[in-house]
């Protein structure tokens, strides 16, 4: 960390030391909006980054999207199956456990909304984390069930997608794709924790997916103190009070822990 970004970090410390004294607005007082980058310590890669981000080596249309999953759904199966192993051997990283032991230490003060799909937040603690994309570990139908009651997921045959042998319907991951709705409720849940929030913390996203990326402007303009934690630039740095150019594992078990 630089010099500039150490004061920030004492900054960010005074503030959340307040907020912790101020009974009338410490429920709820500091909230983080994570992306890839919480877990790309955690051995999980990103999407966007220059020579690791899946999108850099991927086509999103093929893979996050309706579309692409109808046209190759064998292919796009098994690259979520692969996904999927990843995030079942990958461990919270430091920044996820300062998160964590920072809830059990003051409950109902940390909201988590994350735009990750992997569970490392909740394994590390909080459980209540919001997710806005999805669950990578969670599997749907591809189209909804027609029979009535619906068929059960967990009752699909394998396959490359696994399908079911009453309806013929594909199983597909239960992340959010390009061009589909957001989870119900799920953004305006996160909309009123950053609103509500003293300091809101924004980790490991380069703010270039929408709605999700609006969360920064949201929360600086309902008064909450801004800080975006990133080893780079990000699209939301001129939504920011301040700015730390490191990483979640580095700074956050620094900014949480003596509270
Ligand atoms: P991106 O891949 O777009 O951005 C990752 C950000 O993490 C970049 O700004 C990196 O600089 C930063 N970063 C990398 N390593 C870091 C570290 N150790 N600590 C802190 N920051 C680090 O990922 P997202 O912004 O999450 O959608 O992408 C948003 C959405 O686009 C994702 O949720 C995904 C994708 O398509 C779905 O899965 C539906």
């Amino acid at each position: 960390m630089t010099p500039d970004d150490t004061l920030t970090l004492a900054h960010a410390r005074q503030l959340l030391r307040q907020a912790l004294l101020d009974d009338a607005r410490r429920a709820g007082a500091l909230c983080v909006f994570s992306g890839a980058g919480m877990s790309a310590e955690s051995g999980i890669p990103t999407f966007r980054d220059a020579q690791t981000g899946l999108w850099r080596r991927f086509r999103p249309e093929d893979l996050a999207s309706v579309e692409g999953y109808r046209r190759n759904p064998a292919d796009a199966w098994d690259w979520y199956e692969e996904r999927r192993q990843g995030v079942l051997r990958a461990t919270p990283n430091a920044g996820h456990q300062a998160l964590g032991e920072f809830a059990r230490r003051h409950p109902g003060v940390l909201h988590v909304v994350t735009q990750n799909v992997d569970d490392l937040h909740q394994r590390a603690g909080n459980t209540d984390t919001l997710r806005l994309h999805g669950d990578i570990l969670r599997h749907q139908w591809l189209q909804a069930c027609p029979r009535e009651p619906a068929c059960e997921v967990a009752t699909a045959q394998q396959g490359h997608p696994p399908h079911c042998t009453q309806c013929g319907n594909q199983l597909r991951p239960g992340v959010v794709w390009f061009g589909e709705m957001l989870p119900e409720g799920a953004m305006e849940q996160a909309l009123q924790w950053v609103s509500a929030s003293a300091i809101t913390l924004v980790v490991g996203t380069s703010g270039a997916v929408w709605p999700a990326a609006g969360l920064a402007r949201h929360a600086r303009r309902a008064g909450a103190w801004v800080l975006i934690i990133n080893p780079q630039a990000t699209e939301l740095d001129d939504e920011a009070d301040g700015l730390i150019r490191s990483t979640a594992a580095a700074v956050l078990p620094r900014l949480l822990t003596g509270f």
